[in-house]
């Protein structure tokens, strides 16, 4: 983030702090139940969301060398990404093109073949097809017509997209909008080094996952012995980059470097940047480090997600702290603010929406990310916007 932009967003922060105002969003949004828990309008997420829509699927780091290899299988395809030896970006199909099995079922590790388990047909990682058992047997093939099938991928600012059809089209610079795909450029986030991943299976919808990390007004009631130790709640700002967002949420550590000159400011010192990649990441930039967030729909069910994180550290923190370290130490926080206390919560509230008892959530004026996560996911629905209301009745 350029420097200005750090400086005035953490003035912002402290004359909300010292004003006792917070962001406003200029009314109140009423979000139906049917948003959670319709299969007919979870079918059409999938189509268009996970299916349809270029997916982030990590950082340059889960690919750290020549050779490194990850596999998911998250949006109904199977996917192998590979850095090759000239250090580019790929993925493919992680199909065996003989008899479609999956080729490397590892979930990430370092390769130069990878070899189906079915019949040992083997692939490099560029995806060609280096060789078939008993090919005199079997019969001639062409090989070069026989390669693991190719997705759409880019790498850019650090992350990694696929798009899950073949013929799909990534843009960065259209995914991200002009001004984050600058924003981004001055995070670095392709230095960091993967230290960790995980992932929290919730029985709830994915999209109450990702309403989870849009507010601090929470912070002081759920997070009252955690979180709330360590951040102001109902204190943050709000960027919107076309469909995508930016949360900035307001450390203690502002008190303190409030008082110091502005030169040993820092965005990250005194504030936490989350952003909401549309439709499906939270990114969480640290002091330490990066949080990545993929959430995804289990089962083909809309009542039913999964949390896939990853956690990535600055490489100036391996001047001090040992990569084991870390390893033993990062996202155990994480897990106890966000699986046990969110989570939990968020849970809860889908087994309620599910009772039929209540008709929506509301979200409110000092929510303003939700209101923007939930219009441009009802606009690319092609759902009419929830109208800002100045007091709700009922
Ligand atoms: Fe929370």
């Amino acid at each position: 983030m350029k420097r200005e932009d750090q400086i005035s967003q953490l003035k912002e922060l402290i004359n909300q702090l010292e004003d006792g105002t917070t962001v406003d969003a200029g009314g109140i949004i009423k979000v139906p139940a049917e948003t959670y828990t319709c299969e007919d309008r979870f079918k059409q997420e999938w189509d268009v969301f996970f299916k349809n829509h270029a997916q982030i699927i990590g950082a340059s780091a889960d690919l750290p060398e020549p050779g490194s290899f990850f596999t998911l299988n998250d949006f109904g395809i199977p996917i192998l990404a590979t850095r090759d030896e000239e250090g580019n970006f790929r993925a493919f199909a992680n199909i065996c093109s003989h008899r479609a099995s999956i080729v490397e079922k590892e979930r990430k590790g370092s390769k130069e073949r990878f070899s189906c388990p079915f019949h040992g047909w083997t692939y490099s990682n560029k995806g060609n097809l280096i060789g078939y058992p008993k090919s005199g047997q079997f019969g001639e093939i062409d090989k070069s017509c026989y390669g693991l099938t190719p997705l759409p991928s880019k790498e850019k600012h650090g992350l990694l997209w696929v798009h899950p059809d073949k013929d799909g089209e990534i843009n960065v610079e259209e995914l991200l909008g002009k001004e984050l795909d600058e924003l981004f450029s001055t995070w670095y986030f392709d230095q960091l080094i993967h230290a960790k991943d995980d992932e929290y299976f919730t029985d709830m919808n994915w999209k109450l996952a990702i309403d989870t990390f849009g507010e601090t007004y929470h912070f002081s009631v759920l997070h009252k012995n955690s979180l709330f130790e360590s951040f102001h709640g109902n204190v943050g700002l709000q960027n919107s980059f076309d469909r995508n967002g930016m949360l900035t949420l307001c450390k203690r550590d502002i008190d303190n470097m409030k008082k110091e000159p502005e030169e040993n400011w820092h965005i990250v010192r005194g504030a936490l940047p989350v952003y909401y990649l549309f439709p499906n990441i939270i990114l969480l930039v640290f002091d330490f480090g990066m949080i990545l967030l993929r959430e995804y729909p289990v089962d083909d069910s809309p009542n039913k997600s999964v949390s896939k994180i990853s956690f990535y550290v600055w490489p100036g923190v391996l001047e001090t702290v040992s990569i084991e370290d870390i390893r033993s130490e990062i996202g155990v926080g994480f897990a106890d603010v966000i699986k046990e206390e969110d989570y939990v919560a968020a849970a809860d509230s889908h087994k309620s929406l599910m009772s039929g008892a209540i008709d929506f959530l509301t979200f409110g004026r000092n929510e303003p990310m939700l209101h923007h996560y939930h219009n441009t996911y009802r606009e690319a629905l092609g759902l009419v916007p929830l109208e800002k209301l100045n007091s709700v009745k009922s």
